[in-house]
């Protein structure tokens, strides 16, 4: 059951116990979810029936907030100090101490930080006192939800609570602005022009807008592989396993791997996509030591979440240049 609320404490009390809440910011309704809670961050995923592991956005209430899981840069503070709260998502490296839970930034080793200007935003994001991931909070493939009302139709029955707060202002989602290398580039045109941004830091490129066609939503997956891929390799689909393998298992463990990690012993999807970014982390590095050749994968279902997982196994698994 999926409450509509206007109570921002509650809103934040299901929040910081794992669950997904849908609440408004200036430009959409977003499908917010503890970014530090792996499990959490896997239901958003789940909840919006995302096919790929896109990465999401981290919502802060105040730049010092954002600023402290990110390495920012004289440009991120200028443009900060212009035009936050408000429609401008930042793409910097991630801090190395940054708590953001991997999924959220699926797996790359930047994270997309925001303030959002509206008010009930602002109120739940200081009471919850973490960061929360959210996307738009509409079912993959649909429009952006601009109303409480909108979202109690895409996703009633999927999240706790959508947090009522009116129609949204700016309509549009966020604009997107890679800040991670040198040359700052814009991922997606939204809610602050290109001409104000270029006003603040100088010359700005442009990507193709990434949801705009099939090629360009391939870039994020296309990156993270090229940023993820571990470094030993994978071999998918084992049904055995040798002892100088590590091992990523699904339901019962196949015997006699050097070391495994257990994406979820009770075949449950949600739980294995939200220990997935960890535990092949983890494989790689515990398994180098030990000198293991490679990470053996056991076979997980296509269904539900496990089409993600699958794509990310198999992006992992992928020929290496
Ligand atoms: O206005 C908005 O931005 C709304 C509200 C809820 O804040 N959120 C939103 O999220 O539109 P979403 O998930 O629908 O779009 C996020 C965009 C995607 O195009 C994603 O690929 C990009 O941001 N993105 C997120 N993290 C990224 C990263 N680390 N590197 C490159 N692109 C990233
Ligand atoms: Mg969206």
């Amino acid at each position: 059951m999926t409450v509509l609320t206007r109570d921002i404490e509650e809103a934040a009390r299901l929040l910081r116990a794992g669950q997904l809440v849908a609440f408004p910011t200036e430009t959409v309704y977003g499908l917010g979810g503890d970014a530090t809670d792996d499990h959490a961050v896997a239901g958003i995923f789940e909840a919006k029936g995302r096919p790929h592991f896109n990465p999401l956005i981290c919502h802060y209430p105040d730049a010092e907030a954002a600023f402290a899981h990110v390495l920012a840069d004289d440009r991120a503070r200028a443009l900060a100090a212009q035009f936050w709260p408000g429609p401008l998502t930042m793409v910097l490296r991630r801090h190395p101490k940054c708590p953001v839970a991997l999924l959220a930034g699926a797996g790359l080793d930047t994270l997309a930080v925001r303030v959002p200007a509206h008010p009930v935003a602002q109120a739940l994001l200081r009471a919850v006192g973490r960061p929360v991931a959210a996307p738009s909070a509409n079912r993959s493939g649909r429009i952006s939800p601009t109303s409480a009302a909108h979202v109690m139709a895409e996703l009633s029955g999927r999240i706790a609570a959508v947090l009522e707060g009116g129609d949204c202002e700016v309509g549009v989602e966020s604009s997107v602005l890679d800040l991670s290398s040198g040359g700052a580039v814009l991922l997606r045109h939204g809610g602050v022009t290109r001409e104000a941004i270029e006003a603040v830091i100088g010359r700005v490129g442009t990507a193709l807008p990434i949801t705009a066609a099939p090629a360009p939503t391939l870039r994020s997956p296309g990156l993270l592989l090229s940023h993820y891929a571990p470094g030993l390799p994978v071999r998918l689909n084992a049904t055995d396993v040798s002892p100088d393998e590590a091992l990523l298992a699904f339901g019962s463990p196949l015997p006699g791997a050097r070391l495994t990690w257990n994406l979820s012993e009770g075949q449950d999807l949600r739980q294995a996509a939200a220990r997935l970014f960890a535990g092949l982390r983890w494989l790689d590095e515990e398994g180098t030591r030990l000198g293991c050749v490679r990470i053996a994968v056991q076979p997980l279902p296509e269904a539900g979440l496990g089409a993600a997982i699958n794509d990310r196994l198999t992006r992992a698994a992928a020929p290496r240049e």
